[in-house]
């Protein structure tokens, strides 16, 4: 074993002896490495496939074989030649950081990480796959290949654009990445995320490190890394008034267009106020709650208090005399949808009427307390 096997930690040592028999080491920008040929590819992989950027980055180097080049040209030749590619404010950070380069660099690429992070475009993953690529510098990455490995590896819970899990995952990856052969060990990270710890069906059989892998042992690929989270949805309130009167409950039609159109609903309140009030217009001070409920629509919880109330004999002549006369237009409504309104439904002899989901259980449940 040599010293530096020794030195490396298993991890680290599993995935570089994998590396070296089965890792990519033929692409155009690996040969003869220079800083603006990786950071060229970088660029250009951070969204793209391998076998897309392979011709768009023969084209482009030939066409601007330097940085110098890069900057004198006009952006509409920089466009031009990544046409296809996609995501062309990449190109658009490209041609502005190739200025700042030949204006405060002399068109040589920095080396510093701290200047490299502040070129336009580059990120903490993109500046650590430059340095360490090309002069072995020491720093960790963590692109979409990366955190894919790790997080089943170390079943990382959570979503990884939550920033306490993309600091977890920074961290594991500065602590897998070996000091001193970070060009290795980042190329072979990204080879196995990309052929081997694939998003769909990974080859645990053919992994390196699967002895050791989390989602392996648990066989729970599937749910690394953790997708991201459903928007909580807002809620809202509503009060829905149960009014009975000789075994009939009140309902009403919706509005054709929006929620619930055209279903029939109890009279609903945004408040229990708004609710007691309407009751007690009608000299009604008698009532009884419910136990409320959630009903989820896509886009909010809609939690429905139901108030149960029974029409009293008369203290409500008036408004009787009016539900009565819809009561008896009853046989009207249902041969012509025109004249929908407000009526008296009997849960024993039931209409054909559209009723919203949690309106059907209610009357569900009315009839079955009335039994
Ligand atoms: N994706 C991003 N950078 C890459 C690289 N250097 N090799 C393979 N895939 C990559
Ligand atoms: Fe990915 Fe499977 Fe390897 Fe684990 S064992 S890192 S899930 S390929």
């Amino acid at each position: 074993m040599t010293a530096q096997s020794c030195s490396t930690a298993p991890f680290a040592q599993a995935v570089l002896n994998w590396y070296h028999r089965f890792g990519r080491k033929h692409l155009p920008w690996q040969q003869d490495k220079t800083l603006y040929g990786v950071w060229l590819s970088e660029v250009m992989l951070q969204q793209t496939q391998v076998a897309t950027v392979i011709p768009y980055f023969e084209r482009f180097i030939k066409t601007f074989p330097t940085i110098t080049a890069l900057a004198n040209a006009p952006l509409d030749e920089v466009l031009h030649l990544w046409t296809g590619l996609g995501y062309y404010a990449r190109a658009r950070n490209l041609h502005k950081a190739a200025q700042h380069i030949r204006d405060e660099y002399q068109g040589e690429f920095p080396t510093q990480f701290e200047q490299v992070l502040a070129l336009s475009g580059i990120g903490r993953s993109t500046a650590g796959a430059v340095l360490s690529s090309v002069l072995n510098q020491p720093y960790a990455i963590l692109d979409g290949n990366v955190k894919r490995v790790l997080s089943r590896f170390f079943l990382v819970e959570g979503w990884a654009g939550d920033k306490k899990v993309e600091d977890k995952l920074w961290t594991l990856s500065e602590q897998v990445t070996p000091q001193d052969q970070g060009a290795d060990f980042n190329q072979a990270m990204m080879d196995l995320g990309a052929m081997v710890c694939t998003r769909s069906k990974p080859k645990c059989d053919l992994c390196p490190i699967s002895q050791k892998c989390g989602a392996n042992l648990t066989d729970s690929w599937r749910d690394y890394p953790n997708k991201k989270p459903k928007k909580a949805l807002p809620e809202k309130n509503s009060y829905f008034l149960i009014l009975a009167d000789q075994g009939k409950v009140l309902l009403e039609p919706r509005e054709l267009s929006g929620l619930w159109g055209g279903l029939y609903c109890f009279p609903q309140f945004a408040t229990k106020d708004d609710l007691l009030g309407y009751l007690h217009k009608r000299g009604i001070t008698q009532y009884q709650e419910w136990t409320a409920f959630r009903h989820t629509f896509s886009h909010f919880h809609l939690d429905i208090y139901p108030i149960y109330a029974e029409l009293q004999d008369k203290k409500c002549d008036e408004d009787r005399t009016d539900w009565k006369k819809i009561a008896e237009s009853q046989e009207e409504y249902q041969s012509s949808l025109s004249s929908r309104g407000k009526y008296w439904y009997d849960p024993t002899n039931p209409d054909q009427i559209g009723l919203a989901t949690p309106v059907k259980n209610l009357l569900t449940e009315f009839h079955k307390r009335k039994l």
